[in-house]
């Protein structure tokens, strides 16, 4: 089985899309307040066992949380894992919502971005960051084409960093298969791949078992759907299928989040499932899916609930800031 590790996407700012956001920060955007609760998650987690920590250049401050907090608790840089990621600046400027025409992260994957970006990551996490990866990398992006990027990423990887992508969209199988194909010195660069994988949008799936067997590790992030695989979804046409998800919760004795990131961790080609709790209680709950005894029971009946990926991503993309 796959480990949990818990993303820092919620955590290091006022605003995100998952569907309860606001509530769960309880409106409070202080810095403070942000970081206070940053700090009892991932406390929670750490008490879980959870010992792989997600963030970006773009979640706001979650490098400075997470560096301030395993200084705060004296962790080496051998008990832990941080991941993090370039490619999108952080633009929100502490603001739940933006102005009119003003995004909240911008995407530029080109090199002054992406020197400018592993400084700040390097400089803040030092040897606790271990995994260095393009965030959200797709063909559009021509990331995978710019040499120059690629060759300074080669040269990350040669002081003992491993390089990694992430991905996203309907076509996130066609990015890693071309992923898979970059190799310097007959090296593979990338080592590890972050994608989206949950019960609503399994389209990565082979993709992600030939990265697998290529010897890739495998990260899996947004397991519950941005909140759309729990109990918090309202969205009428989600109705039927969670109401054979609650059944299913209410017969093994447990929740829907902790079924879909169980039905994340079982995957073999898994290695990581990523959490995206906004608070102690959450983690909890997405912890309890360690311990859910997976069967054939549970593969049958979450088998079909999945939806076609370009109707998945067009929702998520409408999903609002809060
Ligand atoms: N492109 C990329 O590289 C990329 C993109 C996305 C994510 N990620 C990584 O993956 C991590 C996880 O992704 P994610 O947070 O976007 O998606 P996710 O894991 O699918 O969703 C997490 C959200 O689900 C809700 N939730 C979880 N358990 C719940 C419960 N028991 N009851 C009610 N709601 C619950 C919470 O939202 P509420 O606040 O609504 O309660 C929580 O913030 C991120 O932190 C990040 O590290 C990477």
């Amino acid at each position: 089985m796959a480990q949990l590790g818990l993303g820092l996407a919620a955590l290091g700012r006022p605003g995100y899309i998952n569907l309860g956001h606001g509530v769960d920060l309880k409106h409070n955007h202080s810095i403070a307040a942000i970081r206070n609760n940053a700090f009892e998650v991932l406390n929670q987690a750490w008490d879980s066992g959870i010992r792989h920590f997600d963030v970006a250049r773009s979640y706001g401050r979650a490098e400075e949380f997470i560096s301030q907090w395993v200084r705060d608790r004296s962790i080496s840089p051998q008990e832990i894992t941080i991941s993090s990621k370039w490619g999108y600046t952080y633009t929100a400027a502490w603001k739940v919502q933006t102005p009119e025409g003003v995004d909240h992260e911008v995407k530029r994957h080109e090199l002054p971005v992406l020197q400018r970006q592993y400084a700040a990551s390097f400089n803040h996490l030092g040897d606790h960051l271990k995994l260095y990866q393009i965030h959200s990398a797709t063909e559009e992006s021509g990331v995978l084409d710019n040499h120059d990027v690629l060759q300074f990423l080669d040269r990350i990887r040669q002081t003992g960093m491993t390089i990694g992508l992430s991905v996203s969209g309907p076509r996130q199988s066609k990015t890693i298969e071309k992923a898979l194909t970059i190799k310097f010195n007959g090296e593979r660069l990338f080592q590890s791949v972050q994608a989206t994988w949950n019960l609503l949008e399994r389209s990565a799936e082979l993709a992600l078992r030939n990265a697998h067997d290529l010897g890739l590790q495998v990260i899996i992030k947004e397991s519950v759907a941005n909140g759309r695989l729990t109990s918090r979804n309202q969205a009428p046409e989600f109705r039927s299928r969670k109401n054979q998800l609650n059944q299913l919760a209410s017969r093994y004795q447990t929740t829907i989040d902790a079924i879909s990131i169980a039905a994340a961790l079982n995957q073999p080609w898994a290695g990581t499932v990523l959490s995206g709790a906004t608070t102690a209680e959450q983690i909890v709950s997405n912890n309890s899916a360690t311990t859910l005894q997976w069967d054939k029971e549970l593969e049958s009946q979450t088998s079909l609930i999945a939806e076609p990926p370009t109707d998945y991503w067009k929702s998520r993309s409408r999903l609002p800031w809060n």
